[in-house]
């Protein structure tokens, strides 16, 4: 594999990726929790959901997903056909890797008569084992979209789970995994510093605990808080989500501010540590080498496109 060590200093890498980018037919889709130069040289920045439908549809040859490995994974589910690449290998999530598929089997196992709703943060094995994946943007309209007698389990988000049983009345069996990044946020400095700014929104992603949820003006995915913040009419927002959302909150309304909350401790943990695995440097490499590469299993992927389609076709 290559490391950053190949890299003539001289090389402009903004042009440089630009060049092979064209020269490869290859697209680049970036999360919004990228760093900010990321997100700038992205073709196509999203949520997850919005992630997922680009590279169902595109005609680039190859997919470089600024990301982590189950968004890319996502990908290579979707569109087989296409050469995907993961800047680095080692961007997971410790909301997927929080429910391993053997102790999932078995927990689904012992709730037979359940339809399985799994968040798109986890992996393919947990996909060919769920009924309908969701995404932030449409968990609601997914768990809603089953009929009213049918049981649901819903993994590997507890928090996201519970958040959803509160606003669809909907009786779930949650598995209970967690994002460390969501989950760090404290209560106590929050309120602290909702007191110092009084005239600011709070905008919360569903993955946080039920606890500082409570005390959100508005609960959505990152597209959805940063849709919301430009629609509104107040000028101050205190973000609870991932900090990288916030080069794009900061771009299209520079006339607002943006007031990342603060984590636990003193520490830049509301940097997900996998996004941020991803530079410009490895992207460089990534394109030239066109790897590392997502391979998978075609038993796997096709066990597991089963509840994608199914999310994309109630999501349309
Ligand atoms: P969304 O962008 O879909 O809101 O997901 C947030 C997240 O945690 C991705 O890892
Ligand atoms: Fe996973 Fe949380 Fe990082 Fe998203 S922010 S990739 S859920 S660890």
């Amino acid at each position: 594999m290559s490391t950053g060590l190949e890299i003539d200093p001289r090389l402009d890498l903004f042009e440089e990726i630009a060049r092979l980018k064209k020269e490869k037919n290859a697209v680049i889709l970036a999360h919004y929790y990228q760093d900010a130069d990321i997100q700038d040289i992205a073709d196509f920045i999203g949520d997850s959901l919005q992630l997922s439908q680009e590279a169902a549809k595109t005609n680039a040859s190859i997919i470089l997903f600024a990301g982590v490995h189950f968004m890319a994974e996502t990908a290579k589910i979707i569109s087989p056909t296409k050469k995907v690449i993961l800047p680095d290998m080692a961007a997971g999530c410790s909301l997927a890797d929080s429910c391993p598929p053997e102790a999932f089997k078995a927990f689904k196992d012992k709730h037979p008569d359940h339809v399985v709703v799994s968040y798109i943060n986890c992996s393919a094995a947990i996909k060919a084992l769920t009924d309908i994946v969701c995404t932030s943007s449409n968990a609601e309209k997914i768990i809603e979209s089953i009929p009213k007698d049918k049981k649901i389990i819903f993994a590997p988000d507890r928090n996201l789970g519970a958040y959803l049983k509160k606003k669809t009345g909907r009786d779930m069996v949650l598995w209970d995994g967690a994002c460390m990044v969501h989950e760090i946020f404290s209560l106590e400095k929050l309120l602290r510093l909702k007191e110092r700014h009084l005239a600011a929104e709070v905008l919360a992603h569903p993955e946080c605990e039920a606890a500082i949820l409570d005390h959100a003006d508005f609960i959505g995915s990152t597209t959805a808080i940063l849709n919301y913040a430009l629609q509104s009419e107040k000028k101050q927002f205190i973000v609870v989500t991932e900090s990288g959302i916030l080069h794009q909150m900061r771009k299209a309304a520079p006339d607002k501010e943006f007031i990342p909350a603060p984590p636990n401790a003193n520490c830049a943990c509301n940097d997900c540590p996998h996004m941020k695995l991803n530079t410009l440097e490895k992207i460089y490499l990534c394109l030239r080498d066109e790897s590392p590469e997502i391979i998978l299993d075609e038993a796997l992927r096709v066990a597991a496109s089963a509840s994608i389609e199914r999310m994309l076709a109630i999501s349309k």
